[in-house]
């Protein structure tokens, strides 16, 4: 593999992504990862990212300069590329203009392994402070800009590279070639590594972390704890034990289709614990937002809490699995992922039940992990189900929620759904729901005069559900959904359709 010394750039997420679509697994470590810990790792190459700070600055971020010496192909980006230089003999300086933004460079030195596949002439993006002054000791220059008189630096014999730009993000022209180069080239890495690959190594893993123990899930239907069951039971099959709490607040027929698929085809076992009831009786009344979230979280975890405690009986539980993906970790800092992951624990369990956590998607990125479960077989209604709020519709049901309220936005959700899957807009539309927002208002419907509920749809396309965008839904595609929700679903009379963006929304309305 590739590690990714972590300098805070914004981009070192970005630089993992680019590694792993070479076909080479790729990892955020700390920078205060040591020598000695990188030979324990099998480490084909190291990536020193970029950075906020100065080398110069009394509390910038500094290396192991061992590190240097193990042999191991270097890339400094950025940051990266600076603290090589001010470690191994050079200098860096203020640069007189900040560079920002796109830069042509020329390659000025005829063997620059970075650049051997790559035109003379690129565009690449800059974003520094600091630029490199004088060379550090036996490197030579391979690329300029008008700006940036040395753009990057190389020394092959010793393996250590340097560019001043961000290869990695989208704007550098060649910057995936030059990824490539380093990783497959440079660092001789096979690029075979695969999702196939991904599934054996993990299941190796998983049992030898977990030997002959007991493992407990919380399968909320969605992707993240979907696809850790199924690759789990693959690893370990009855050792692990799911448990699923319908509270009566999930989309139409989709308890069925968990239990179905999950339980049935795939043959996990899951304990499903009927509380439909449950949870309404505890909402009888209520209509604040946030209290309606509390509730709802807090007898989740009740009742989850309550079938463990029954499963762990004698000999206790060993594990509990979390669906914590890599962006999870990440958006802590790798100096503080460890305190953050406990802090996600789904159940809250009782602090006289020990555990160890285990995270297997802990190293992938989302899309990764439907690749993982369309290759673990899992179907397309699971691997690419979309976001849906642990509350569910109970958030969706503005105000006080009844029976009926729920039975409407169930069944106009399902047709919406059914609609923008025939449109072929599924994939395209991050989200997409109704929500009831509890008024009435007045129709005709025959020549009867109606007096009925608004129905409300909500679309948006958004990366990661921060900030969103109203969705651009065809109007013909709206207008045959609005029908259909009118004629088949009782007491709706009217549709409205959201055109807010967020902020100053938010996705939800509750
Ligand atoms: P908002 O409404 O905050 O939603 O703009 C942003 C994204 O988060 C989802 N969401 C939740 N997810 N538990 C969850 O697991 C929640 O309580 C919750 N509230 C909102 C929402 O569906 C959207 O994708």
């Amino acid at each position: 593999k590739i590690i990714v010394l972590d300098y805070g750039s914004q981009y070192n997420q970005l630089i993992t992504r680019r590694i792993r679509d070479c076909g080479v697994f790729s990892e955020l470590l700390s920078h205060k990862t040591t020598a000695a810990e990188i030979k324990q790792m099998n480490v084909k190459g190291i990536i020193l990212s970029g950075g906020p700070n100065s080398v110069y600055d009394t509390d910038s971020f500094g290396i192991d300069e061992e590190i240097f010496e193990l042999g191991i192909p270097i890339l400094g980006i950025c940051y990266g590329m600076q603290l090589v230089t001010h470690r191994l003999g050079g200098t860096v300086e203020r640069a007189q203009n900040r560079e920002y933004g796109k830069a042509g460079i020329e390659i000025t030195a005829e063997k620059a392994k970075l650049f051997s596949s790559t035109p003379d002439n690129q565009t690449v993006w800059m974003s520094h402070g600091d630029l490199v002054k004088d060379l550090p000791t036996d490197f030579e220059v391979v690329a300029t800009s008008k700006d940036c008189p040395i753009a990057s630096i190389q020394n092959a014999e010793r393996k250590i590279y340097g560019v001043q730009f961000h290869p990695e993000v989208r704007h550098t022209e060649y910057g995936n070639d030059l990824l490539k180069e380093f990783a497959l080239d440079i660092c001789q890495c096979k690029g075979d590594w695969t999702m196939e690959n991904f599934i054996d190594m993990q299941t190796a893993l998983i049992r030898e972390k977990v030997g002959d123990k007991k493992v407990l899930l919380a399968l909320s239907g969605g992707v993240d704890s979907s696809v850790v069951g199924v690759l789990l039971h693959k690893a370990i099959g009855d050792q692990l034990t799911c448990i699923f709490v319908d509270h009566g607040l999930l989309r139409k027929n989709e308890a069925e289709q968990v239990m179905n698929s999950l339980g049935g085809k795939f043959g996990l076992n899951i304990i499903k614990v009927d509380a439909q009831k449950r949870f309404l009786d505890k909402l009888a009344g209520v209509t604040d937002p946030e209290q309606k979230r509390k509730i709802i979280g807090n007898e989740f975890i009740y009742l989850f809490n309550d079938e463990a405690i029954k499963l762990a009986g004698e000999e206790g539980i060993g594990f509990l699995a979390q669906g914590t993906l890599y962006t999870d970790v990440i958006e802590s800092g790798t100096e503080t992922a460890q305190t953050i992951k406990s802090h996600h624990n789904v159940g809250g369990l009782p602090e006289e039940m020990s555990f160890q956590l285990i995270e297997p998607l802990n190293t992938l990125f989302k899309d990764e992990v439907r690749a993982l479960g369309t290759e673990l077989g899992m179907p397309d209604a699971i691997v690419w189900r979309q976001p849906f709020p642990g509350p569910g519709l109970g958030i969706r049901v503005l105000g006080e929620l009844s029976e009926e309220k729920l039975e409407i936005v169930r069944e106009s959700d399902a047709i919406l759904r059914e609609e923008i899957a025939n449109a072929g807009l599924d994939r395209d539309i991050w989200q997409y729901f109704t929500v009831l927002p509890g008024i009435r208002s007045v129709g005709v419907m025959g020549d009867e005069r109606t007096y009925d509920y608004t129905v409300g749809i909500r679309a948006i396309t958004s990366i990661d559900g921060m900030t969103a965008d109203f969705a651009r839904i065809p109007w013909d595609v709206l207008q045959h959904i609005s029908v259909r929700i009118v004629n088949e679903v009782e007491h709706v009379n009217r549709i409205v359709y959201d055109v807010t963006s967020k902020p100053p929304a938010t996705v939800e309305w509750e």
